[in-house]
């Protein structure tokens, strides 16, 4: 079994860092013997889509070559998908959205094998502010087209660096979200 996680923040040992840290203790406890590549995608060299539309006509491949055609196929082969992000100006950080639209070139095409998929969103804002569920929006909306299974989103509320690293209950939090 193989698990990917994308970290989207650029800010290193912040908060998203620890959820990854979190969750890839979480699925090793959950399935035995699963192997979980944790990606922080601001070290990733990753080019915008280019809407060349060649993915489309070639069966789903890329043609740019750099680390986020090698993301999106490896995330085409993983059986659970964790998307985590700082909340970025009412969204997704540009880093993660970036391969996000990469991923267009295996959308639309029909699989059986689909990914069960979380997100988590870490913003500073109170958690009743809308740009956590416009995020679980998004995803519920981009999933389907992906094939991958959307299990659900766990929205945290921290500003500082360490903020969630020093706090009670985020493993609770975190083991919720991936017994969706
Ligand atoms: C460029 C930028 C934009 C941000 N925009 C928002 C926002 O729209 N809403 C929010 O709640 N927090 C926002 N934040 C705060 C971060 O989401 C928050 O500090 C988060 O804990 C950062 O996570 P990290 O430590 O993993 O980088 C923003 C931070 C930055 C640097």
């Amino acid at each position: 079994m193989k698990a990917l996680i994308l970290n989207g923040s650029p800010r290193k040992g912040g908060n998203t860092t620890f959820v990854c840290e979190v969750i890839s203790g979480l699925l090793a406890e959950k399935y035995e013997g699963i192997e979980t590549t944790v990606y922080r995608m601001q070290e990733l060299t990753v080019a915008p889509c280019n809407g060349c539309d060649a993915c489309k006509r070639n069966g789903g491949h890329c043609v740019i070559q750099d680390d986020g055609t090698k993301v999106a196929e490896e995330a085409a082969q993983a059986d659970v998908l964790v998307f985590a992000m700082p909340v970025y100006q009412s969204g997704v950080p540009a880093q993660l959205k970036v391969e996000m639209d990469r991923m267009y070139s295996k959308g639309g095409i029909p699989a059986d094998h689909k990914p069960l998929t979380y997100v988590v969103t870490i913003g500073a804002d109170p958690l009743e502010i809308e740009h956590y569920s416009l995020i679980d929006r998004e995803f519920s909306i981009l999933c389907p087209y992906e094939n991958w299974d959307y299990r659900g989103y766990c929205a945290l509320r921290a500003l500082e660096k360490d903020e969630l690293r020093n706090r009670e209950g985020v493993k609770e939090q975190l083991e919720n979200l991936l017994n969706k």
